[in-house]
């Protein structure tokens, strides 16, 4: 058996080597570190022209075996969550190891009381407590797929969701806190259920106690279901390659995605990712900020964390409330070692006074991590500087829910991070840069689109319901390589940078432009915080450009520095990339794990704004608004 943890530079590329020379191999001894029911017959079978993706064949396990019973003899004491209410007046709860493992069981039993077996699907719309830890362990306990929806998606979301999956049963809510607000949960999900036959029963959880109405033919209170059971339920026995969940992303056209996940590979991908990337060690307390309704909530709250046996803090709340130094009040208040956040965060903590900051001890951190976008210079060094007081290293993790866990990062104090670079793929992991033509460009020093060349354990097997969307979106642009859709560049040393989506393209007199590439030409003004390039139909050009862009301070806003921005676009890539149009705002639509809404951005340039879809998804909805109103 060979030890999980990388321990230097050295042994990294020792390790590196070894993973790509023998995937098969180096996934075989990483995974036996796992507990398993029945050992796999064969590590690795794929075909990408299906496509198709197989690990651990024939293996038996329960990823909550892993992540709950293993524990108890050793660390039955010792917490496994830490819950951080809205609230900072509520008081926080510790969870053990025993308590969960207790409470995961009940809860399992409450849903087999309510009719729920292998396989079927549970849809999960609650709010960041901690039982929405256990209702996602409770349905991996009994083999039950669960689609977690994240508590901010409207009720036409949430069941376009629920639909898409035939969900048995949903879990939910009275209400949710966040912030100074209440999202009215069930309020919501009663909506989404006039259009949602497949639901047999809803399981509703008391939180914020607000007035309800009730449907006796479908809903049943949490704590009387909990009153009815006792807390035994033996795991159920899962193939390694049965599904584990659903979990939706947005596609550039259509539905959304429900990217389905496995057992086997999933699990030993998230654990084994989780503990290199954060060099995560014994006793220490982590905390991710993400939400449960996301793929990093799944993967580094609760699967590999806890398969490692660590200390993981959920948060309910928001950065902003009661005030904007509430995450490093959080991080003194339990003495956090790992910290992980997103960027658009970040740059919202910057603005405020640092006095938010220093009114804080974050003495314990030991990491810094990012995840969701590319991070920028600014807020990169207000991170390393004023968070991790330049004595923390940051782990810029670039993946996504497609890939289940963390694909290129550098792993800290092994390997060297480098500012808004991710830097270096994990063991395992084969990036390569493509040329427009497919071919692999094989200088180090080089820009590209970037791809993925061998199969990874929790690369996300199918698209719910439609393995031909899936072959047609990430594996049919190039043929063998895995498409994640994004441009890169590398440095002479190997690092990696992501340089932003590759599928935003604007055709400009018949010349294709990537918006990311103008849009980091206009960042790169002393004035400017951020921007956004869209097209817009022109009579002569087919398209033209329209830019949306924030400046530090809008007073600064002029036509001198309308014809500066274009002038230095001009320089950076050439006068056709130059914007008809440039609009100041104060904000841009963005989703709540910091992506530009574009599609909002196109119609709004277009003209075209009697139907800008649901924005009620949005982290800002009021910026549409504004951005209208202001429109040239
Ligand atoms: C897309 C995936 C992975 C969990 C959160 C987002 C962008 C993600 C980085 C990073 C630059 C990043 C990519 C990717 N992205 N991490 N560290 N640097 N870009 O998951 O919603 O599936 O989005 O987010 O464009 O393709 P997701």
């Amino acid at each position: 058996m060979m030890s999980l943890k990388i321990n230097s530079l050295e042994n990294y590329q020792e390790v590196y080597q070894r993973s790509i020379e023998n995937p098969s191999l180096f996934w075989n001894e990483i995974a036996e570190n796992f507990v398993w029911k029945k050992k796999w017959k064969k590590t690795l079978e794929y075909d990408w022209s299906i496509p198709e993706t197989k690990w651990f064949l024939e293996g038996k396990l329960n990823i909550t075996e892993n992540c709950l019973d293993r524990h108890l003899e050793l660390k039955g004491d010792q917490t496994a969550i830490i819950w951080e209410p809205n609230n900072p007046e509520e008081e926080a709860e510790h969870i053990s190891y025993k308590q969960l493992h207790r409470r995961v069981c009940s809860f399992a039993n409450v849903l087999k009381n309510n009719g729920v077996v292998k396989g079927d699907r549970i849809c999960i719309y609650m709010p960041m407590v901690s039982e929405i830890a256990i209702a996602v362990l409770a349905c991996a306990r009994i083999g039950a797929i669960h689609s977690v929806v994240f508590a901010g998606f409207s009720s036409t979301a949430l069941a376009a969701r629920i639909n898409d999956a035939q969900c048995k049963v949903l879990l939910t809510a009275d209400g949710g806190f966040r912030g100074a607000k209440i999202t009215p949960l069930k309020e919501i999900a009663d909506e989404a259920l006039k259009t949602c036959p497949s639901i047999k029963k809803s399981i509703v959880l008391q939180r914020t106690k607000q007035s309800i109405s009730w449907n006796s033919n479908l809903d049943v209170w949490w704590h009387e279901e909990l009153d009815k059971v006792d807390d035994h339920c033996p795991a159920e026995v899962m193939d390694a390659e049965d599904k584990l969940f659903i979990l939706y992303t947005s596609g550039s056209t259509g539905n959304p995605k429900g990217m389905v996940h496995t057992c086997g590979g999933y699990m030993v991908y998230a654990t084994y990712s989780f503990l290199n990337v954060f060099q995560y060690t014994e006793g220490d307390v982590y905390w991710c900020t993400a939400d449960i309704g996301w793929i990093t909530g799944h993967s580094y709250i609760l699967y590999g964390p806890l398969a490692s046996g660590a200390t993981t803090v959920m948060f309910e709340g928001v950065p902003s409330y009661p005030d904007f130094g509430r995450f490093w009040e959080v991080c003194e208040k339990h003495k956090v070692n790992q910290f992980y956040t997103a960027p658009t965060a970040i740059r919202a903590l910057a603005k405020h006074s640092l006095s938010f900051v220093n009114a804080y001890d974050l003495s314990n951190l030991k990491v810094l991590g990012t995840v969701g976008e590319p991070i920028n210079e600014e807020a990169w060094h207000w991170y390393n500087e004023n968070i991790g007081k330049k004595k923390c290293p940051i782990v810029d993790t670039w993946w996504q829910t497609e890939t289940g866990g963390m694909m290129i990062s550098s792993l800290a104090n092994v390997t060297k991070d480098k500012p808004t670079f991710a830097t270096v793929p994990l063991p395992g992991i084969q990036p390569v840069l493509l040329n427009t033509e497919g071919q692999e460009i094989s200088e180090t020093k080089a820009e590209g689109i970037l791809a993925i060349k061998h199969p990874w354990p929790s690369l996300a097997r199918t698209i719910y319901g439609d393995h031909k969307r899936y072959k047609n979106v990430y594996f049919s642009a190039y043929a063998n390589y895995y498409f994640p859709g994004d441009g890169a560049l590398r440095d002479k040393d190997g690092n990696y940078r992501i340089t932003g989506r590759v599928d935003d393209v604007v055709i400009v007199s018949g010349h294709n432009l990537g918006t990311a590439p103008i849009e980091n030409a206009i960042n790169e003004h002393d004035l400017v915080i951020e921007s956004a390039i869209v097209g817009f139909p022109d009579d002569i050009k087919g398209n033209a450009l329209y830019a949306y862009v924030i400046l530090y301070d809008e007073n600064q806003a002029s036509e001198d520095l309308v014809k500066e921005i274009n002038q230095l676009i001009s320089k950076k890539i050439g006068p056709i990339a130059k914007c008809d149009k440039i609009q100041f705002v104060s904000g841009l639509p963005k989703t709540r794990s910091g992506k530009i809404m574009r599609r909002i951005l196109r119609k709004i340039a277009s003209n075209d704004i009697s139907n800008l879809g649901d924005v009620s998804t949005l982290l800002n909805p009021l910026i549409v608004e504004e951005i209208i109103k202001n429109r040239h």
